[in-house]
């Protein structure tokens, strides 16, 4: 196989050869570590994104519900704290359901930009918003938002807003959210502002039912990272062989997701021998869970400001208001911090 040299896809590559040797590039690097793990953006191939969507609607999967009901009942009030913004740009964008509840409120915006891996994801939601906001110019752009992304240059002097909801900030372990938010405020320019959701810690038996639902579906989800190695990159992984296996772990500070192996196996991959112990675990996700205080000194190393934050009443979930950090508020750091002290 041709190896390829990139760990992350290149801002705005989209070559499906490339990112097929990506892909296995990837999952072998990932599966002949000592502690084995595949990456959880390989979730979301068609079959995949599919079983997310049922999962957002299963009664023990609150995460989706919960967002959507604090972005309703408050969307005006976030609508009018990003009254100034002129291009709302919005972070692995997917289908864009959750944009529309926002986009409603946003009176004065003049344009949406979508940046996704899935170029047929980015096309969907591309001729959906612009037939329900007429007047909105709808940008979309193939990248992976890890990397820094070139915005169109007509947008260089527009006041930005960033969006990042789902929770797909938990995907990244602390330490890597924060490099996370120093791109984001890269690609967004200064003064420009995030609107991004998180999930809260909680009651470790609603996080571990949330993950372990009665009808099998997050299981399925997670199984078919095995279906799709060997449909993409010549794996002969026994399905039946492996369990999933989800749990709320205080010492990473989230739920982790493994697939775990029954017995003894060998697996082949691009003609490359993997051993598996009985009992041995790939690693499949981490789904960081935060406590609001500590989303706000995340994002504050990150370089941005806490403004605003909104929650449900049973503080399950948050969506926060950041705003860059500036070179020149900077220098006045310990005004701002008084000032949120003072929240
Ligand atoms: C889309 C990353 C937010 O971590 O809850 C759902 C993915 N994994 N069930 C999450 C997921 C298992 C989800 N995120």
């Amino acid at each position: 196989m041709v190896l390829s040299t990139h760990e992350h896809r290149n801002a705005n590559m989209h070559d499906t050869v490339l990112e097929a040797d990506d892909y296995t590039y990837s999952l072998l690097r990932g599966l002949t570590a000592r502690d084995k793990r595949i990456p959880s953006r390989f979730f979301y191939d068609a079959h995949g994104s599919a079983l997310f969507e049922q999962i957002t609607e299963l009664a023990e999967y609150y995460p989706t519900r919960v967002e959507t009901g604090i972005l309703t009942m408050y969307g005006a009030e976030i609508g009018a704290t990003l009254e100034d913004v002129a291009a709302f740009v919005e972070f692995g964008s997917g289908s864009s359901t959750k944009t529309e509840i926002l986009l409603d409120h946003m009176t004065e915006l003049s344009a949406y930009i979508a940046i996704d891996v899935s170029s047929s994801a980015l096309q969907a939601a591309q001729q959906r918003l612009s037939l329900k906001f007429p007047s909105l110019l709808v940008e979309t752009i193939v990248a992976d938002f890890s990397d820094v992304v070139d915005l169109p240059k007509k947008f260089q002097n527009s006041h930005k807003a960033g969006y990042f909801p789902g929770s797909t900030i938990g995907n990244f372990y602390p330490d890597e959210a924060i490099k996370l938010l120093q791109t984001f405020s890269k690609t967004l320019g200064d003064f420009g502002h995030l609107v991004i959701g998180v999930d809260l810690l909680k009651d470790v038996d609603i996080l571990n039912q949330a993950y372990n639902d009665k009808l099998g579906v997050t299981a399925e989800f997670n199984l078919n990272l095995l279906h799709r190695a060997n449909a993409e990159a010549g794996a002969d992984f026994d399905v039946s062989a492996f369990r999933h296996h989800a749990a709320y772990d205080p010492k990473t500070g989230g739920v982790d997701m493994y697939l775990v192996s029954t017995r003894q196996q060998t697996v082949t991959i691009n003609g490359q021998s993997i051993p598996f112990l009985e009992g041995e675990k790939i690693h499949t996700e981490h789904s960081h869970k935060y406590r609001l205080e500590d989303f706000k000194s995340v994002a504050q190393t990150g370089g941005w400001m806490t403004e605003r934050v909104w929650t449900d009443h049973d503080q399950m979930f948050a969506v926060f208001e950041l705003r860059t950090v500036t070179p020149k508020s900077r220098v006045g750091l310990r005004g701002a911090e008084a000032h949120l002290g003072a929240q």
